[in-house]
């Protein structure tokens, strides 16, 4: 046994504060708790890396399996679960399924998109920002061999500033890629105000919210987005392997993507080999068959987020966060990023001595947290299930590491 600060009952964590006098979430949070088997071993704060497993997401890996043992094989049902993974992510950002299309990785989803633009006109430049994921602004920089030009917005005061995106978005401008929420401190950007800067120059917004969903309210028509991408095992509680990407109806008629396969067409079963004709929606971005078994866990996961609701679940998460970052400040811990919890996710970083991220990771795990190192910070990201002792717990145990095992 490690020497873990938390006790459980009936999945409930127990500390000397408690949680009792503090506001509760709208939902019920120890029901939720109870289906989450982890929590009776580790406190997980690791949620901007991987979400852990509910029942409902084993109960899915496990109807995949069952299926292919008892049928041997199913491709109707296999592809109709697919399909329900895209009506479940649709719900997620207020699309349609006809806009969404499935991909192994965002990395994946972004080249799939990048391939679809056409560099032979004026446009060519895409903007992007020194907060994206590196994946995603390493796609638009392979392409450069293809005539795309990238500019920039910096990283300032470990975030992104709206205004430094003036002057970078310009009449050659045919892409804005930008994350919305910093994978580094949960930062959030304004994509709404993002898309409203790129449609004035004539350019389209293209929004990783991988950091984001599952933790913010997204609405794409609201938000005016022409594409958006996210994977699933972060906040939205799913598995690698699997990604969604929407397509704005009415930019799709235009794009045809040289990443490409038979799932791509108007008819996949018509076995032309010689024509290639597209599917009149997004699925014209889907590629080869698609991950099946991801597709049911993904499923399962947006599920459990479309039934809470952004709206409950950002509630108690700026709650959490809130928590999480006065309670850093009075123990001394150096935030990273910007301390308005309604300007950023649950992800909170804290930064470590230099070069040991990792080393403080490994230590929290020892001490029963779960958390996840990125360079030079620890990431604390409590999720829907999280309680104010979990969190209080987590900061505890941090500081342990900070004062006791970094300097013994
Ligand atoms: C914001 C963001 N975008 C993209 C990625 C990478 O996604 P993938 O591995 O699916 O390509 C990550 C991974 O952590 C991420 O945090």
């Amino acid at each position: 046994m490690n020497d873990r600060a938390v006790s459980t009952e009936d999945g409930r964590a127990v500390s000397a504060k408690g949680d009792r006098a503090d506001p509760a979430p709208s939902y019920d949070i120890q029901a939720w708790r109870r289906r989450i088997p982890i929590l009776g071993s580790l406190i997980p704060m690791n949620n901007c890396s991987q979400a852990p497993q509910l029942d409902v997401t084993r109960e899915a890996a496990e109807a995949y399996l069952d299926s292919w043992n008892g049928a041997g094989m199913d491709w109707d049902a296999w592809m109709a679960e697919t399909h329900k993974a895209k009506i479940e992510f649709a719900r997620l950002i207020n699309a349609s399924p006809d806009d969404i299309a499935v991909f192994s990785s965002v990395s994946a989803a972004t080249a799939g998109l990048a391939s679809s633009l056409d560099l032979r006109g004026v446009r060519r430049k895409v903007v992007t920002t020194e907060a994206e994921f590196p994946s995603v602004a390493h796609v638009w920089q392979a392409h450069a061999k293809y005539g795309l030009e990238v500019d920039w917005v910096p990283v300032r005061d470990e975030i992104v500033h709206l205004e430094d995106y003036d002057g970078v978005i310009d009449e050659q401008t045919l892409l804005v890629s930008a994350c919305q929420a910093y994978y580094q401190n949960g930062y959030l950007q304004d994509v709404g105000a993002i898309a409203r800067k790129a449609h004035d120059k004539g350019a389209l917004l293209y929004v990783d919210a991988y950091q984001s969903l599952g933790v913010t309210k997204v609405d794409v028509q609201a938000m005016d987005i022409d594409f958006l991408a996210s994977g699933n095992l972060k906040f939205l509680l799913g598995v690698p392997g699997i990604a969604f990407l929407y397509v704005r109806p009415g930019l799709v008629e235009r794009l045809e993507p040289a990443v490409t396969g038979w799932f791509g067409r108007a008819d996949p079963f018509a076995f032309d080999v010689r024509g290639l004709d597209w599917a009149p929606t997004a699925a014209r971005f889907d590629a080869g068959t698609p991950p099946v078994i991801n597709a049911y866990i993904s499923r399962a996961g947006m599920a459990v987020i479309n039934e809470i609701g952004a709206d409950a679940i950002v509630a108690w998460t700026q709650r959490l966060t809130r928590r999480l970052i006065e309670g850093g400040r009075a123990r001394g811990f150096q935030l990273h990023g910007i301390d308005d919890p309604t300007r950023k996710t649950p992800t909170t970083a804290f930064v470590c001595p230099e070069g040991e991220s990792h080393h403080v990771e490994a230590l929290l795990l020892k001490r029963g947290i779960l958390a996840a190192a990125r360079g030079p910070v620890i990431r604390l990201a409590p999720h829907f299930y999280t309680t104010l002792d979990d969190v209080d717990l987590a900061l505890d145990a941090l500081g342990g590491v900070f004062e006791e095992d970094l300097s013994a």
